[in-house]
């Protein structure tokens, strides 16, 4: 290892041996300038990555291919409001509301990754992975570290709420979830129901109107619509079979 090399790991830099060759040197300020500009991209970089990471998103989706069409935006948001992230600054709730394959998990994904790339902190859920980890958390006495873990993201996803009914002590834990979040971090969620049938996933009456208290409190509720586009999708791949024959 070259002196240069251990002398940035101690400063916690990029490996500069690597890249000095990757500057054109003209005069020492320029050189220099550009070299640390390169180091600190270097950084931004992996940043990001990690963040990205950490988050743990079940795919990659950008805001680039998306298609916003299919959206009702309510009065208090508009798209480009959305898409400029300000909701996370004033800790504001986004409800994706809408049937299967709309795109609100794509959405949900495609904000997430531009937070990362402006260095936020998001964690997404599955909310049926999410209740597990904290009854089992529970169970074994460990929920305070996963809370405290969750409550760091500036982005908590919780996606596909609906789908599946949570179970007393899962609903009761979510709950605490939602209310820990309250003005402390923005929380995107994505349903397939209306609130009015809430209480199918969560149980009780009074635990979930006051969850969906706290969620709407705060809260802009965009509408999804159109066919599936999953559907539409595998349509398209579907061998024209009828087209074949003739
Ligand atoms: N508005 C959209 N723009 C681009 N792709 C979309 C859009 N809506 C759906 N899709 C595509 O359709 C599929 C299903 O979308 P998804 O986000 O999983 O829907 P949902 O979460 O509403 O069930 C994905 O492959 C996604 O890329
Ligand atoms: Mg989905």
């Amino acid at each position: 290892m070259s002196r240069l090399t251990e002398i940035c790991k101690e400063l916690k830099i990029a490996d500069l041996d690597s890249l000095l060759s990757e500057v054109p040197f003209k005069e020492e300020r320029q050189y220099v300038t550009e070299l640390m500009e390169l180091v600190l991209d270097k950084r931004n970089t992996n940043r990001v990555q990690r963040l990205i990471k950490q988050a743990k998103f079940p795919t990659l989706k950008t805001l680039e291919e998306y298609d916003f069409t299919k959206i009702t935006f309510p009065l208090s948001i508009d798209q480009e409001s959305i898409v400029s992230l300000d909701f996370v600054e004033r800790r504001e709730n986004i409800c994706m509301l809408g049937s299967c394959g709309t795109g609100k998990t794509s959405l949900a994904i495609a904000l997430g990754i531009k937070a990362c790339a402006q260095g936020k902190t998001v964690r997404f859920y599955r909310t049926i992975d999410l209740a597990n980890e904290l009854v089992e958390q529970y169970d074994k006495g460990k929920l305070s570290g996963l809370m405290k873990k969750i409550s760091k993201a500036e982005i908590l996803v919780l996606d596909e709420i609906g789908y599946v009914p949570f179970n007393k002590r899962a609903s009761e834990l979510l709950f605490s979830v939602i209310s820990n979040s309250y003005e402390h971090q923005s929380i995107i969620i994505t349903t397939n129901l209306d609130f009015g049938r809430w209480t199918e996933v969560f149980g009780d009456d009074r635990l979930t109107a006051a969850l969906i208290d706290r969620i709407v409190h705060h809260a802009h509720i965009l509408a999804f619509s159109g066919p599936s586009m999953r559907l539409e999708q595998a349509m398209a791949r579907r061998p024209k079979i009828s087209e074949e024959k003739t």
